[in-house]
């Protein structure tokens, strides 16, 4: 940036979902030798929401720490990043806001592009604290990930939200510039407006993945960025965790260096955690990637991280932020790791009937069971609206 104004992430808070499925239990369905999931995909288990949660109940969720502790006052804006849109007109975040007793004085808006509208939330973000420093921006990316009973996808899925509150002086993450941007249109992964669940092309989206990897890095480089050593670890969109793998090798080799497994897994390996155990998160999961980092790795003081977000179809962007001092005393491990604890296992049967459950297409009202132990729920549908309550 040309001015030398700090601004970057403030707070991050993470939730996700009542209900945990693992990938035993899966692979006790599908057949599928258990290491396929476990080593091969690099996941364990999946976050699977409850039927009174949705894109709205976890961001609210995350968001609510954050609010309690800083405030509303400095908050005017509320940038929602998801690809599990709930409505084709009204932005999800009108509801969080509602739900969080927001001030009027609000504006709240919802980005899509795939798992990249999270990073675009954040420019965004960036560049209204830059206009006026003395404001905050409350960024969330929330999503439930979703694929075909029995579809390759299916042991990708998973469900979280991240909230970020970005501001000037931050207290976890100096977001620097340049950023390295690239733009492709593919069709790898998709959902269209009929569908509740995604179609995609699996060997092409990693493929997909991979050239983005290498179009928004060779961007960052032309525009100035570090050197790739200058980089103490990476945060990558994680559809599985194999696939920060993947894209760290590849990066690597690009770069003319050699590959080897030890050096990735210093990497990145620090990233993963969270993921392996909640599953895609879609815009939510490289964030999950740093919230992850921060709350596993020794003292980041100063250090610099990567991020490289990917969403299909396809965006990518690659950037770097510097860890300011102090960040562990701000950090929310605790609960972060007690999100992840507190989700009841659930059998096959259990989540297969989650699974099936559709909301009425035909205007109908609908009640929805009470279940989850979260602190807001979604109470059903009426008069085709959506109505949410704290619990
Ligand atoms: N033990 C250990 N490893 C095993 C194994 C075993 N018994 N059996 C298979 N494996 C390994 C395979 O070798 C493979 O690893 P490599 O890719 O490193 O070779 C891995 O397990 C997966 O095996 P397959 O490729 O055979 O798996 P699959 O055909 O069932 O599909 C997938 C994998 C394409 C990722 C599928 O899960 C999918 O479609 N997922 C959704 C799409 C996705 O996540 N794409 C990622 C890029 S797009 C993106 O990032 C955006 C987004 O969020 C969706």
């Amino acid at each position: 940036m040309s001015s030398d104004l700090s601004i970057g992430l403030h707070d991050l808070s993470a939730a996700t979902t009542e209900y945990v499925l693992t990938h035993e239990t899966l692979a006790g369905r599908t057949g599928a030798d258990v290491a396929k999931y476990h080593r091969g995909l690099g996941q364990l288990a999946m976050s699977v929401p409850a039927a009174d949660e949705d894109v709205v109940t976890m961001a609210a969720t995350a968001a609510r720490p954050v609010l309690a502790r800083h405030g509303t006052d400095r908050i005017r804006t509320i940038v929602l990043a998801t690809e599990t849109g709930i409505d084709q007109a009204k932005a999800a975040g009108i509801y969080v806001h509602s739900l969080l007793g927001m001030p009027s004085a609000t504006r709240v808006v919802e980005l899509k592009q795939a798992c990249y509208a999270g990073t675009a939330a954040l420019q965004f973000a960036v560049g209204l604290v830059h206009r006026d420093p003395e404001r905050q921006v409350l960024v969330i990316a929330t999503d439930t990930s979703k694929y075909d009973l029995g579809s390759p996808g299916e042991s990708t899925q998973g469900a979280a939200a991240v909230a970020m509150l970005v501001g000037a002086d931050p207290a976890l993450l100096r977001v620097e510039s340049p950023s390295g941007l690239f733009t492709a249109d593919v069709m790898d992964f998709w959902r269209p407006n009929y569908r509740a669940t995604a179609l995609v092309d699996g060997q092409e989206s990693i493929s997909a993945y991979l050239q983005a990897v290498e179009g928004a890095w060779k961007d960052y480089t032309e525009q100035g960025g570090r050197p790739l050593d200058d980089f103490h670890a990476f945060c990558y969109h994680q559809p599985f965790t194999r696939m920060a793998h993947k894209a760290h090798r590849h990066l690597v080799q690009y770069c003319g260096q050699d590959a080897d497994d030890d050096g990735i897994l210093r990497a990145i390996g620090r990233t993963t955690s969270y993921n392996a155990v909640i599953g895609n998160s879609y815009t939510a999961s490289m964030y999950l990637g740093l919230a992850a980092l921060l709350d596993s790795a020794g003292d980041l003081t100063g250090r610099t991280i990567g991020f490289l977000s990917y969403g299909s179809g396809s965006v990518a962007e690659f950037f770097g932020g510097q860890v300011v001092p102090g960040y562990r005393s701000h950090l929310r491990t605790d609960l972060h790791r007690a999100a992840i604890r507190r989700r009841q296992e659930i059998d096959y049967a259990r989540y297969e009937e989650l699974h099936r459950r559709s909301f009425p297409v035909d205007g109908s009202d609908l009640a929805v069971p009470r279940e989850t132990t979260g602190p807001y729920r979604l109470a059903g549908i009426s008069g085709h609206k959506r109505l949410y309550e704290p619990r």
